[in-house]
C-alpha cells in the first residue's frame, strides 16, 4: 500500500459535505482517499481489521476520525476538517453532519467553501433537510452544488429514480439563486462513479465525483480589495514593542499605508508587518499576522483596522438572515451575546420580519424562530460592530449568537442590510454606551414614583438603551427580605439599593431606582458617592398619597395595625435641592415622563435619536 504524497499545488478546493444521517458521507469521502491512495497504512489495517470482523465491502467509513461516536449515536458529531490532496489538487472537507439538529455546523463551518456537496439517499429522495442545505448554500452565496444521488445500487441503479430526484432538486433550485448544480449518480458503497466509471450505469455519461472534484474550477472569490483586519491580540514583548495580531480578513495592506482604527476613528500608518517572525513589505487575506503602527494609538482586542479611504460601516442596527439552532425559541429584546469577528458584545433581535418557509420558499410574517428555523430579523448591538454586507465580505459579513447562561452557539447569520451611521452619530452612540447614570426616585408610599419608574424603562427598553430597574418592592421581597421598617432597617434597605445602583451605572447602564428612602442625609450621601446620580423627588402631598392608597396600607397605618409607616407615623425628609421635581397630582403621566426626558437629553445623558417615540 502506498501512501500519497503530499502535493504543492496551490489549487486548493475547500468542499462542505452535507447529508442527512446514514446517507453515506463518510463512506464517499472514505471511498475517495480509497481511490487516490491517500490514506495511511495506519487507517489502512484499521479498515482491515474491522473487515474481517464482517461484513462485503471495506468500511471506509472508518477512515474518518469521529466515526465510533457517529456509529454510535448514528449522527456525526461535529464539524470535522479533512486534509488531503490528489496529484491534481489539495482538498479541505468539511463535513457538515446532517442530523437536523447540526444545521448550525452548515452555516459556521461551509461560509469559506467553494463548493457544497450534498448527498441525497436515493431511495428517499428530496427531504427537507435537503432543501435546508440548498438554501442555505444559497444564503452562504457557495459557488458551486453539487448532489451527490447516492445508494444508487439499493434502487437498481434506475435512471428513472436518478431523473426523478435530479427534476424534483432543479425545480426547487430554479427558485433559489444557485449559480452552479451539477448532479453524479453513485453509489459510494460499491464505488460506482466515485473514483471509476460506473459499469452499472452506462446511461451516466458525465464526470466520476473524483474527476468532478478534481476539475472544477475554482474562481477566486476572495476579496482582495477591501482591507479588513480584526485585531484578535495585542502583543507587548517588551516596552518598544507593541504589535496587533489577527488574520487580514479581506484585502491587502502594504508598509507606510495609512488606516484608520475602527470604532474609535484615530488615524495612524502601518510601521511594519510580521509573517512568521519574519518582517516584511505586504500582508494579504487569508495570513495571520502581526502588525505595528507609527502613533501610539489606543487599539483594543474586538478593534478593526482598516484603509481611511476604505471603511466597514459602524453601527449598532443592521438587518440579518439568521438560521435559529437553539429549541428555546429566539425572544424579542432578550439579551444575548453576538461574537463578530474578534469581538464579542451584547445584543438584541428588535424585530422578526419573516420566516422562510424552507419547503415553498415563501416569506412568512412571523414574530420569532424557532429551531432550526431561518428569517430576516432586525440586530441591535450595544457596542459598535465594523461590519460589511456578507456579500461584500465573509467574515466581517456574518456573526454567531451565543446565550450568555449556557455559552451555546444558538444562532450564526450574516448581514444583509446595515444602516448608515454618521462619524456624530457614532460619537453619539459610543457615548450612550459608556455613560450610566443612577436616576433616584424618593418620595412617599404611593406617591407614583414606580409608575413613572416603569414608563421611563418601557421607553428605554423600546429605544435600546442600556437600563435597569431597581424597585422598592421588589428588593424587599428578594435581597431585603430580612428588613424591616425601623430606621436602621431602611438605612440597610437604602444602602443595598444605593450599591446595586452605584455598580450598575458604572458600566453604562441607567439604573433607575424607585423608593422611599425617607433620610435626606443618606440621599445625599448616595449622590456625593455616585456618578451621575440624579435625584427626583415625586412630590405628592400625604394627602394624595392618602387618599389614592392604592395597596390599602394608608388606611392600615390610621388603624395601627402597620407601625412606623412613613407619613403616618415615621418621617419623611423631603430633599432640598433635588435634580428633577415631579408633581404627580399636578402633572399628566407623561408630562412627568417628558420632565424627566428633557432633563437627560439637555444633560448629554442620552441623544434625542436615540430616544424618539415617546
Ligand atoms: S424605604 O423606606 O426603605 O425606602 P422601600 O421603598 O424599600 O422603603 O419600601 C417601601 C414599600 O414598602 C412601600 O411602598 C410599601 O408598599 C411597603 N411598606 C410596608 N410597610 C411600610 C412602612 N412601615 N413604611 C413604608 N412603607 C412600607
Amino acid at each position: 500500500m502506498n501512501t500519497i504524497t503530499i502535493s504543492k499545488s496551490t489549487d486548493l478546493l475547500r468542499m462542505a459535505t452535507a447529508g442527512s444521517v446514514d446517507d453515506g458521507k463518510s463512506t464517499l469521502i472514505g471511498q475517495i482517499l480509497f481511490g487516490c491512495n491517500a490514506i495511511y497504512e495506519d487507517q489502512f489495517s484499521a479498515i482491515e481489521k474491522a473487515n474481517k470482523k464482517g461484513g462485503d465491502e471495506a468500511d471506509l467509513a472508518l477512515l474518518l476520525d469521529g466515526l465510533t461516536s457517529e456509529r454510535e449515536q448514528g449522527i456525526t458529531i461535529d464539524v470535522a476538517y479533512r486534509y488531503f490532496s490528489t496529484p491534481k489538487r489539495r482538498f479541505i472537507v468539511m463535513d457538515v453532519p446532517g442530523h437536523e439538529q447540526y444545521t448550525k455546523n452548515m452555516v459556521t463551518g461551509a461560509s469559506n467553501a467553494n463548493l457544497a456537496m450534498i448527498l441525497i439517499d436515493a431511495r428517499k429522495g428530496l427531504l427537507t433537510q435537503t432543501k435546508r442545505h440548498l438554501f442555505i448554500a444559497t444564503l452562504l452565496e457557495i459557488p458551486h452544488v453539487v448532489i451527490i444521488v447516492n445508494k444508487m445500487d439499493s434502487v437498481d441503479y434506475d435512471q428513472n429514480v436518478y431523473n426523478k430526484i435530479k427534476e424534483e432538486c432543479s425545480e426547487y433550485a430554479a427558485k433559489l439563486n444557485l449559480k452552479d448544480l451539477q448532479f453524479i449518480p453513485v453509489s459510494a458503497l460499491k464505488g460506482d462513479n466515485v473514483v471509476e466509471r460506473s459499469k452499472n450505469m452506462n446511461w451516466y455519461t458525465g464526470d466520476t465525483t473524483l474527476g468532478y472534484l478534481e476539475n472544477l474550477q475554482v474562481s477566486i472569490d476572495r476579496n482582495l480589495i477591501d482591507f479588513r483586519f480584526p485585531v484578535q491580540y495585542v502583543i507587548r514583548p517588551n516596552q518598544d514593542f507593541r504589535g496587533y495580531a489577527g488574520t487580514v480578513e479581506g484585502g491587502i495592506i502594504k508598509k507606510g499605508e495609512k488606516v484608520i482604527i475602527l470604532p474609535s476613528g484615530q488615524k495612524t500608518t502601518i510601521k511594519t508587518i510580521i509573517k512568521n517572525q519574519k518582517e516584511c513589505d505586504y500582508a494579504f487575506n487569508p495570513e495571520s499576522v502581526v502588525i505595528s503602527l507609527e502613533d501610539e494609538v489606543d487599539v483594543s482586542r474586538g478593534d478593526m483596522i482598516v484603509r481611511e479611504n476604505n471603511r466597514t460601516e459602524v453601527t449598532n442596527d443592521f438587518e440579518a438572515m439568521i438560521s435559529w439552532f437553539s429549541d428555546e425559541p429566539l425572544e424579542k429584546d432578550r439579551s444575548y451575546i453576538i461574537k463578530h469577528t474578534t469581538k464579542s458584545t451584547r445584543c438584541y433581535i428588535n424585530n422578526v420580519s419573516y420566516r422562510m418557509d424552507i419547503d415553498s420558499l415563501h416569506r412568512e410574517g412571523a414574530d420569532t424562530l424557532g429551531f432550526n428555523e431561518i428569517g430576516r430579523v432586525n440586530v441591535k448591538t450595544s457596542e459598535l460592530l465594523s461590519i460589511d454586507n456578507y456579500s461584500q465580505n465573509r467574515s466581517t459579513g456574518s456573526f454567531i449568537i451565543i446565550d450568555e447562561f449556557t455559552n451555546n452557539t444558538i444562532g450564526a447569520g450574516i448581514i444583509v442590510d446595515k444602516k448608515k451611521t454618521s462619524d456624530a452619530d457614532i460619537k453619539n452612540s459610543s457615548l450612550r454606551s459608556k455613560k450610566g447614570a443612577v436616576l433616584w426616585f424618593t418620595g412617599l408610599s404611593g406617591s407614583g414614583k414606580s409608575t413613572i419608574a416603569d414608563k421611563l424603562y418601557d421607553l428605554f427598553k423600546k429605544n435600546d438603551i442600556k437600563c435597569e430597574k431597581l424597585d422598592g418592592d421588589v428588593l424587599r421581597g428578594s435581597i431585603c427580605k430580612d428588613l424591616g421598617f425601623s430606621k436602621d432597617d431602611r438605612y440597610k434597605n437604602i444602602e443595598r439599593a444605593g450599591f446595586l445602583a452605584k455598580t450598575l451605572s458604572k458600566h453604562g447602564i441607567i439604573t433607575i431606582g424607585s423608593f422611599i428612602s425617607p433620610y435626606r442625609e443618606q440621599r445625599d450621601r448616595l449622590k456625593s458617592e455616585t456618578e451621575n446620580f440624579i435625584e427626583i423627588y415625586v412630590n405628592t402631598s400625604l394627602e394624595v398619597c392618602e387618599k389614592r392608597d392604592v395597596k390599602g396600607l394608608y388606611k392600615r397605618a390610621r388603624n395601627g395595625e402597620i407601625k412606623e409607616f412613613t407619613g403616618i407615623s415615621d418621617p419623611y425628609e423631603p430633599p432640598i435641592n433635588p435634580n428633577i421635581e415631579l408633581k404627580t397630582h399636578e402633572e399628566t403621566k407623561d408630562e412627568s415622563l417628558q420632565k424627566v426626558m428633557d432633563y437627560l437629553i439637555e444633560n448629554d445623558y442620552i441623544s434625542k435619536r436615540d430616544c424618539n417615540n415617546y
